[in-house]
């Protein structure tokens, strides 16, 4: 493979269950049609769904990345990573949470930036919340898309989160409102918002981006954005998420 320097892009938010792997997902999917290659990094150690939403069935994961660098058995990237799609590879997250408990994400952040002389973009699907492991991820990524949903809880956590990481990473920070993850939450205005974490919103998933069958898409282990039948309610929605694609493209 050709050498080029890549960024790393990182999916993270304050809680759980707001839509991050699905947002990433449908990102990488994007990404790739505009040709990018992309590596999508499971960093959801305990908790990680991307294979299980591809249906691929690894047989090696992120634990044996950490485990064979701490053991002087690393050799090359390629053994570790699952092929999806010719612009798509994953590192998938482990298979037994005891795995998790071993890892060290040291290595794991110094193998995903040297994954950026291989790809265009590292995409990195983390858990939420400021763990160690996260800082450790964030400290190292050049791109944050901080996943929010129209939640009280999440608004105190995000301010908290904005608090202690906007001095360091700034504007490298990017907040995403998810508003396709249910049926329509619309308690707080974006002003509301806005006020309440202390940053603008500089991406909005709108509701039309909902995917009613999404069950069935995940069985089968489908990217939605890829999937040429699926027709989404409204284009435009879908156009937005393209051109926050394509500014992470030209950040
Ligand atoms: N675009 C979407 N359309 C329909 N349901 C969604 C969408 N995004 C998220 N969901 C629902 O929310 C759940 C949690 O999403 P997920 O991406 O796994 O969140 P997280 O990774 O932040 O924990 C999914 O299992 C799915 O049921
Ligand atoms: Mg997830």
């Amino acid at each position: 493979m050709e050498k080029k320097k890549g960024k790393i892009v990182t999916v993270t938010s304050s809680k759980g269950g707001v839509g991050k792997t699905i947002f990433i997902l449908n990102l990488a999917g994007i990404l790739a049609k505009m040709d990018q290659k992309i590596l999508l990094v499971d960093y959801d150690f305990i908790g990680g769904s991307i294979a299980l939403n591809l249906d691929l069935e690894p047989s090696k994961n992120i634990f044996h990345i950490s485990d064979d660098l701490l053991n002087n058995r690393y050799q090359n990237f390629e053994s570790y990573i699952t092929p999806y799609h010719k612009n798509i590879d994953v590192v998938a997250s482990c298979k037994d949470p005891r795995q998790a408990l071993k890892i060290d994400s040291e290595n794991i952040t110094m193998f995903i930036e040297n994954m950026t002389n291989y790809y265009d973009i590292v995409l990195v699907d983390t858990t939420h919340g400021l763990t160690k492991e996260n800082i450790l991820l964030l400290d190292k990524t050049d791109i944050i898309l901080y996943i929010i949903t129209n939640d009280l809880m999440d608004m105190k956590n995000t301010r908290l989160f904005m608090d202690v990481m906007s001095d360091i990473k700034g504007d490298a920070i990017k907040v995403v409102l998810n508003n396709s993850r249910d049926m329509g939450l619309n308690y707080f205005s974006k002003y509301d918002i806005r006020s309440m974490i202390g940053k603008n919103i500089d991406y909005t998933i709108d509701h039309s981006l909902y995917i009613k069958n999404i069950t069935s898409f995940l069985l089968e282990g489908e990217i939605f954005t890829l999937n040429k039948s699926l027709t989404f309610k409204d284009k435009n929605d879908l156009r937005k998420l393209e051109r926050m694609a394509m500014d992470i493209v030209e950040m």
